[in-house]
């Protein structure tokens, strides 16, 4: 059952590459459950949460319990992006709120092969992000072990931020290593500037903060980035 779930989750996320998701950071959190309603209704595949714990990162936002809440309310792909340290130690809270994608840093574990075996014997899809200054070659024994590979293009703990364009080099270094069906991810500073390089590099998901929840009509701002990713694919 549980590897029927997570290819389902991964078959989810390649129908609809490029995957527009938008950060659910700089959003409207007085509103969260018709943020998210009107996120899906714009059309996004997924939705990314950034979870920080105010010590891997400078930044507190929310745990498992405000995710599970809003679970309910949307189809979309739940993508967990865990900037916190010890992932290991609130995994379960995860699993159980409903994420459909968990994404931890390798800056925060010791080893993550184990952790990304976890997330991938409950049946979900298992993610390895990595800062700025990590290089690719650091995750390289863990690549076979990863659905998606999040590539940082920001230092994490904040939205609007300028994009790092080192990141580009990464996504061109790490398409030709990863196993064929793992997905490159790219998060900060994606907007209709920066898509499209990303794209062009190999990114197939696309974590957008600033640039949709700037935007009037979540729907265009969507649209628009989709287009330009498309256009390179
Ligand atoms: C930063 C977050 C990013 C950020 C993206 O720690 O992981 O997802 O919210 O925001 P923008 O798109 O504005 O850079």
């Amino acid at each position: 059952m549980s590897q029927h779930k997570r290819q389902d989750i991964l078959t989810r996320l390649r129908d609809a590459a490029p995957v527009i998701a938008p950060s659910m950071l700089k959003c409207d959190f007085g509103n969260l459950k018709r943020e998210v309603e009107r996120l899906e209704r714009a059309g996004a595949a997924a939705l990314q949460f950034d979870v920080m714990d105010g010590h891997f990162v400078p930044n507190l936002t929310y745990g498992p319990a405000v995710i599970e809440r809003l679970r309910p309310h949307a189809e979309a792909v739940f993508d967990a992006h865990l900037m916190i340290s010890d992932p290991a130690f609130y995994l379960d809270g995860f699993l159980e709120a409903g994420c459909d994608l968990i994404t931890f840093h390798y800056e925060a574990v010791p080893e993550p092969g184990p952790l990304l075996g976890r997330i991938r014997e409950a049946g979900r899809a298992a993610g390895l992000a990595i800062n700025p200054g990590t290089p690719v070659e650091s995750i390289e024994p863990y690549l076979e072990a990863c659905d998606v590979v999040l590539v940082m293009s920001v230092e994490p703990g904040f939205g609007g931020q300028a994009f790092i364009p080192s990141a580009l080099d990464k996504l061109r270094r790490l398409r030709d290593r990863v196993p064929r069906t793992t997905l490159l991810s790219i998060d900060g500073g994606i907007g209709p500037e920066t898509i499209g390089p990303c794209a062009r590099a190999g990114a197939r998901i696309f974590a957008v903060g600033s640039a949709i929840f700037d935007a009037n009509d979540y729907r265009r701002a969507i649209e628009q980035l989709r287009q330009l990713a498309e256009a390179i694919a």
